[in-house]
């Protein structure tokens, strides 16, 4: 495939960093993964604006603009044509020419970028949806889940777990048994007809499809919609379950720890917003 590193595109075997960059010795970057249906990019703007809050708050100093971004974008797009594209965009602090903990001054980040095939748009069909069965259990996470750092190897445990137990997600609780996030995925929950999903805080990452979910509830008044804390117990004990990404849309939940959510199918409520979400999208 065709790839871009530092201004170039070419082919992903000739794209070399140095084992010197920061990215590859402390996990010291910030990414991004942008869903690209037939070459149209799917909340490109704020994917956009939360790498910049990530790369500000890691005092990374990148002369991107929103533009340069699309450029790139749409260059991996038509370089790669696929129906179904996800963009990865990846921006380190750059290379040293030794390992020191201390942000170097004078570097250049190394911005790596490339489209990867994903599976189709979503469907709201309650016989045909993608459904996840998921593993639960506590966040043992760094207290900084709102940066999207490359530094993902508590995301990989925990994914992991729940691979290992059948499972494709691991939802997570914190120490006081509160609802975060899951390993790559935000979290909904619908117990007798009101949606709830956690807070924006320090503990999950602001996910633009979590934000695009709330916008588009709030425009229609017929949903009960809260933004609070979620404990585990409700979790359990909930109608319906969704995990939401750029890649998965609404995703319905069917087990939690081998344990059916309701019926074990996804339910109306998720069926009616995954719709809208088909809808509103672009
Ligand atoms: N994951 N929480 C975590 C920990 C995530 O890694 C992700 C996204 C989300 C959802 O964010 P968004 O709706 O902006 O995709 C929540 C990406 C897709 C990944 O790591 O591949």
């Amino acid at each position: 495939s065709t790839v871009y590193l530092n201004g170039d595109y070419m082919n992903a075997e000739h794209a070399k960093i140095s084992p010197m960059d920061r990215g590859f010795l402390f996990g010291d970057g910030i990414y991004e993964v942008i869903p690209a249906y037939n070459g149209n990019m799917l909340g490109f703007a704020a994917h956009i604006e939360r790498m910049k809050n990530g790369l500000n708050e890691l005092e990374i100093v990148l002369d991107y603009t929103a533009d340069t971004w699309r450029e790139i974008c749409q260059q991996l797009c038509e370089k790669n044509h696929g129906e179904n594209l996800g963009i990865y965009l990846h921006v380190s602090r750059g290379a040293d020419t030794k390992r020191a903990h201390a942000y170097p001054s004078g570097i250049t980040p190394t911005v790596f970028a490339y489209a990867f095939e994903i599976p189709a748009q979503p469907v709201s069909d309650i016989d045909n949806a993608t459904t996840y069965t998921v593993s639960v259990e506590q966040d043992k996470r760094w207290q900084r889940c709102h940066i999207k750092s490359t530094a993902l190897l508590g995301n990989v445990i925990h994914y992991q777990h729940g691979a290992a137990a059948g499972n494709k997600e691991t939802i997570l609780y914190n120490r006081l048994d509160e609802l975060t996030e899951a390993s790559s995925s935000n979290v909904f929950i619908v117990k007798d007809g009101v949606i709830s999903t956690p807070p924006l805080d320090n503990q999950i990452l602001p996910g633009i499809t979590r934000w695009l979910i709330l916008t588009i509830l709030h425009s229609h008044s017929d949903f009960k919609v809260q933004e609070r804390i979620i404990t585990k117990q409700e979790l359990f004990a909930a109608d319906e379950v969704w995990i939401t990404s750029a890649t998965k849309e609404v995703g319905p939940v069917v087990k939690l720890n081998g344990q059916l959510v309701a019926d074990g199918k996804p339910g109306k409520i998720w069926q009616q917003v995954q719709s809208l979400f088909t809808e509103h999208k672009f």
